[in-house]
């Protein structure tokens, strides 16, 4: 009789869940601050992209052109103060030189390179780490960037873009590297910082 209570005691137990199996710890912190900077990164590179957008329908590319500049260095730093976290647009092929990626980026853009070549590429990747220093850890997450249409005119190939568009980078970034994407080709990143 006893043992049987004791079974049944136990039972109830597992039922309602008061038993539970050990699990590791989960690092809180890092898991919340990943959504977080997930979605600043997203929505950054959504705002951006319809202010672009707007921009070329009221003006035509040569007014948007200082959205996809100053605008976006703007935004970046006012985003930035908002949230408390950096956010930066990074490529190889880099029209302003301050967006050179860092070690970790030039790795992540390769394997995305690498993903695309054989094929199984996905958009929704996000690529993280944690950076440590003595007394704080930082969030580093990035995704990918692809080219759409409404970006040729400024990013395609020479017959694409317009002969002002062209004079106008070319007087402002003389060692401009951001041409002769097609749409769907990797752009680069959307970079996020956060501190832990
Ligand atoms: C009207 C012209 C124009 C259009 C359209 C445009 N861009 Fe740009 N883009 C620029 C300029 C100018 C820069 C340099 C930005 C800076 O100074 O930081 C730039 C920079 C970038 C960068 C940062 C890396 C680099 O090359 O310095 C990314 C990423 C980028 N553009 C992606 C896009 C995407 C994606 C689209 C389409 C949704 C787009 N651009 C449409 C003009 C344009």
């Amino acid at each position: 009789m006893g043992r049987i209570l004791m079974l049944l005691f136990v039972s109830v137990l597992v039922l309602t869940g008061c038993v539970k199996k050990v699990e590791p710890k989960k690092d809180a912190k890092l898991e919340e601050a990943k959504i977080v900077a997930g979605k600043a990164a997203g929505e950054f590179m959504k705002e951006l992209k319809s202010i672009l957008v707007a921009e070329m329908k009221k003006g035509g590319p040569e007014s948007a052109l200082n959205v996809c500049s100053d605008t976006a260095q703007e935004f970046a730093k006012t985003y930035s103060v908002k949230k408390g976290m950096e956010l930066k647009r990074v490529s190889f092929l880099n029209r302003n030189e301050a967006n050179i990626p860092d070690e970790a980026e030039v790795m992540w853009l390769k394997e995305c390179e690498n993903m695309m070549k054989a094929e199984n590429f996905n958009k929704d990747t996000v690529f993280f780490r944690v950076e440590r220093s003595a007394n704080s850890r930082t969030l580093h997450l990035a995704k990918p960037i692809l080219l759409a249409e409404e970006c040729v005119v400024c990013h395609g190939t020479d017959e694409q873009i317009p002969a002002n568009i062209k004079k106008l980078i070319a007087e402002k970034y003389p060692n401009d590297k951001a041409v002769n994407f097609s749409p769907g080709d990797l752009r680069g990143l959307v970079t996020v910082k956060m501190k832990l």
